[in-house]
């Protein structure tokens, strides 16, 4: 089977939907910033902190050609940039989530670690870049994508429910 590969903004949810997709199917998953961080012993907000986005968009592509030479069958959740590595479609099946800015936003501010959440994401630290990021990727997310989801007002068990649907 090919791996499924989850896309989308940071906060909408990609760490979430995994974790129910594995719940629900007898799939293992990786996450790209954990296999980062576990590869540095270090934090990503340490990462880009202490080496600078470029070193760790190489870290991303780096693990992207593992990724893709070496794993089979696996769900991959990615970091909100990962999508840009190349041959991404190379990987396996990707499923882009989709959801207004404000969504997401709001998603993030409900969370009761809300403030961690946004702390550890260094390009979530100034609320209109991280509008204009958005604005500049959406379009980008959706090329890149095989399948979308709009996962605005929905249940993580309905997502994740409609991913293992489509990618049958
Ligand atoms: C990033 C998203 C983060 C992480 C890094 C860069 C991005 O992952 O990979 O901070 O460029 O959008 P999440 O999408 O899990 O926040």
């Amino acid at each position: 089977m090919k791996n499924i590969v989850l896309i989308g903004f940071m906060g909408v949810g990609k760490g979430s939907v995994a974790r129910e997709i594995v719940k629900q199917s007898d799939l293992v998953a990786l996450d790209t910033d954990d296999i980062i961080e576990s590869m540095e012993n270090r934090r990503i907000k340490k990462i880009f902190a202490e080496e600078g986005e470029e070193y760790f968009r190489v870290l991303e592509r780096k693990v992207a050609q593992w990724l893709q030479k070496e794993v089979r069958g696996t769900l991959i959740s990615t970091g909100g940039g990962f999508f840009k590595v190349p041959n991404l479609s190379k990987i396996g099946t990707v499923v882009y989530l989709s959801a207004p800015f404000e969504t997401i936003h709001n998603r993030i501010l409900a969370h009761p670690d809300a403030e961690k959440k946004l702390r550890k994401r260094p390009l979530f630290q100034d609320i209109d870049k991280a509008i204009k990021l958005y604005d500049e990727r959406s379009a980008l997310y959706k090329k890149a994508a095989d399948i979308i989801i709009d996962v605005s007002n929905k249940e993580i068990s309905d997502i994740a429910k409609e991913i293992l649907k489509k990618v049958k």
